[in-house]
């Protein structure tokens, strides 16, 4: 793999940075390898508000399970809110709301401490308290971010969950984490569209499955109809009547566990990822500092939905603790007209955008057949860096981002992180790092990532391996909600030395070190950025009892979404074809959809009699990987038990 075409920041990028250049980088890489509590533990105290101050930097005496800052205590809230008016930003704009209509709500750092303080009262008079979790089912709206930092304001742990996930997800989710309360809203718009959350949230909690809830509050968005559980549900705008805006925050230990969030792994139902509040606040601000060189002048947009990890840290935390302005978008970048972004860049003079390379393939794709919508038609000039995040950036993409949004001026950020690592890991720093299309540069100062063999051990540059962090980290996973044995399981198998395994395959370049990241070496899917287990959705397939005998999922290569989800089935009739076999591709994408969520759904599905198994019996997935991506199957089929079969799955539905 040749590095040669590099992008240097500009002289005065570096200058300016919060980072200044590739010896900037060096001289804080160096700081953490020669005292690495110390470069954590300063950043800490500099970025973070401690009410009682840490004396402990790391706990490692129960490893995997590990303790940072653990005798301190704070609150995220008070750090991100009242902190930001104590220095005299109460009147700065911290979030501009845009309404999928147009429609735009400035809200201060005042105005949402005061929004958040009487949410916070409104959660502690249904008697929610410290510990108690709370699900949040929302659209993207100021509500949604301020019912979050109202969870953190108490020390309620918050689990958020994507809005487009089916009743049975939020049911699982629901009664994984314990919930007492769900706070939801009426309907969500999206494009033009009012979709539906609380009667998926009936659907989830019909039957009294979910015991140890009490409150459903529901935040009024569209007025559409919605059905009523009397004693149950309760309107937010009535719960807040009267409640005063001032609450004060409940101080928490750093390990007190801030949120859960769910999120797929190879194997059976979502995992719920626990993350911590000192350690998780603390990478939170660093990294947006750091990667994003957040400036007080700075108006940031992440385009992420708070349903997902992004949004969590580079939405709700890192940009407020920062005392920064974001953007929050309720809409999607198609509507009114797929030049939706450029066009808000331009209203909002956005100086910083974080996006998902699904985005922008799919922009890229809508400018080259409608030049109306093509990012030349808008004053970008507002933009000085971009970002990129949720799977790899192919160079195309890249280099189209390059020079068609960033004007060919804006450094591009490719940030490799997970659900688990709470922030980024390996990025480039802006002011700092020589850029290379399709790689996403080196670790974050601090952070230990290497690329190992099956044993642990360092394989050379140039050589592909497992991508694993041999340190712990502040923002780190700290366990699976109520399964520490999976999480030891999933994240620390014994082969490893004790690193972290992220489940990622990478190489690292032979000459500038700089990692790319190859894909997961587990069964887990990246389809728009969203991740997904194959497991999962084979098991919803073959929940689809009636029709469904036998289901084999694998991914392939799509050049919007990255990968696209394949599904093998043999059905419990006669195998289809034509209109009738279209017709129950069809029924199963929808159960799927019901079952998981529509971003779930099959994009192909074929019909076997059966599948092609070894003579022991065992699904030969390489072969099934091949067919999806319709490759001519070269390689040897004699262990395979049916190879006639491999002609019926040649036709996808
Ligand atoms: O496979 C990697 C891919 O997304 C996975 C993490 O997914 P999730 O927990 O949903 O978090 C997504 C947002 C942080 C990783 O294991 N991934 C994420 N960012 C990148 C990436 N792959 C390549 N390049 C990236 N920048």
């Amino acid at each position: 793999m040749s590095q040669s075409k590099q992008y240097l920041p500009s002289a005065e990028w570096s200058a300016n940075a919060h980072v200044k250049g590739m010896d900037g980088y060096r001289a804080l890489v160096a700081e953490a390898e020669a005292d690495y509590e110390g470069f954590w533990a300063s950043r800490a105290r500099e970025l973070i508000s401690w009410q009682t101050p840490f004396t402990k930097v790391l706990n490692d005496s129960e490893a995997p399970f590990f303790k940072w800052f653990e005798d301190g205590r704070l609150n995220v809230s008070y750090n991100c809110l009242d902190r930001n008016v104590e220095r005299g930003l109460g009147d700065k704009t911290a979030l501009i709301f845009e309404a999928d209509n147009g429609d735009v709500t400035r809200v201060s750092y005042s105005e949402l401490l005061a929004k958040v303080s009487r949410l916070a009262n409104a959660l502690k008079a249904r008697g929610v308290k410290k510990g108690d979790r709370v699900v949040i089912y929302m659209p993207m709206s100021v509500e949604g971010v301020a019912a979050m930092q109202a969870c953190a304001r108490i020390g309620a742990t918050h689990s958020v969950v994507f809005g487009g996930f089916s009743a049975q997800s939020l049911r699982d989710r629901v009664q994984d984490a314990g919930a007492v309360m769900v706070i939801t809203a009426d309907e969500q718009l999206r494009g033009g569209k009012q979709l539906p959350l609380k009667s998926i949230v009936d659907e989830a909690l019909a039957d009294n499955s979910c015991p140890t809830l009490k409150d459903v509050i529901v935040y009024q968005r569209t007025g559409g109809s919605i059905a009523w559980v009397a004693g149950r549900d309760l309107w937010l705008h009535e719960l807040l009547e009267g409640q005063s805006s001032d609450c004060a925050p409940e101080w928490v230990e750093s390990e007190h566990p801030l949120f859960l969030l769910y999120t797929s792994g190879s194997t059976g139902k979502p995992k719920g990822v626990q993350h911590s509040t000192g350690g998780y606040l603390l990478h939170a601000a660093l990294t947006t500092k750091w990667t994003f060189d957040l400036k007080p002048d700075d108006v940031f947009w992440c385009t992420a939905d708070i349903g997902w990890v992004t949004g969590h840290t580079y939405i709700t935390y890192g940009p407020l603790a920062l005392g920064g302005t974001e953007i929050v978008f309720e809409g999607v970048p198609t509507y009114p007209d797929a030049g939706r972004f450029w066009q808000m860049i331009a209203k909002h003079k956005v100086t910083i955008f974080y996006t998902a390379p699904t985005a922008i393939r799919s922009l890229i794709k809508a400018a080259e057949t409608n030049e109306a919508v093509h990012p030349k038609n808008y004053d970008l000039s507002s933009l000085r860096l971009l970002g990129s995040v949720g799977e790899p950036i192919n160079p195309a993409a890249w280099e189209w981002y390059h020079q068609h949004v960033g004007g060919g001026r804006c450094p591009i950020v490719d940030t490799f992180w997970q659900t688990e690592t709470g922030g980024h890991m390996i990025t480039p720093l802006p002011g700092a790092t020589p850029l290379v299309p399709g790689s996403c540069t080196l670790p974050f100062p601090g952070i230990t990532t290497a690329i190992v063999d099956e044993l642990g051990n360092d394989v050379p540059n140039g050589q592909g391996g497992i991508l694993v962090v041999k340190k712990p980290w502040p923002s780190m996973i700290r366990t699976i909600w109520g399964d520490p044995e999976r999480f030891k399981k999933s994240y620390y198998p014994s082969e490893l030395k004790g690193y972290y395994l992220a489940g990622d395959g990478a190489i690292r370049d032979a000459e500038t070190g700089y990692f790319t990241i190859t894909g997961r070496i587990d069964d887990v899917l990246n389809v728009s950025g969203h991740r997904m287990g194959t497991m999962e959705i084979e098991s919803a397939l073959v929940s689809c009892t009636e029709l469904v005998a036998e289901a084999a999922v694998v991914g392939r290569p799509d050049d919007t979404t990255g990968e696209a989800i394949c599904a093998f089935v043999v059905l419990k009739r006669p195998r289809p074809s034509g209109d009738e076999a279209k017709a129950i591709a069809k029924q199963l994408r929808d159960h799927v959809a019901k079952e998981i969520g529509p971003i779930a759904k099959p994009k192909d599905i074929r019909f076997g009699d059966n599948l092609p198994k070894t003579r022991s019996g065992k699904i030969m997935r390489r072969l099934l990987r091949a067919v999806a991506k319709g490759e001519a199957v070269t390689q040897d089929t004699s262990t395979l038990e049916n190879p006639a079969i491999l002609d019926q799955l040649g036709q996808a539905y």
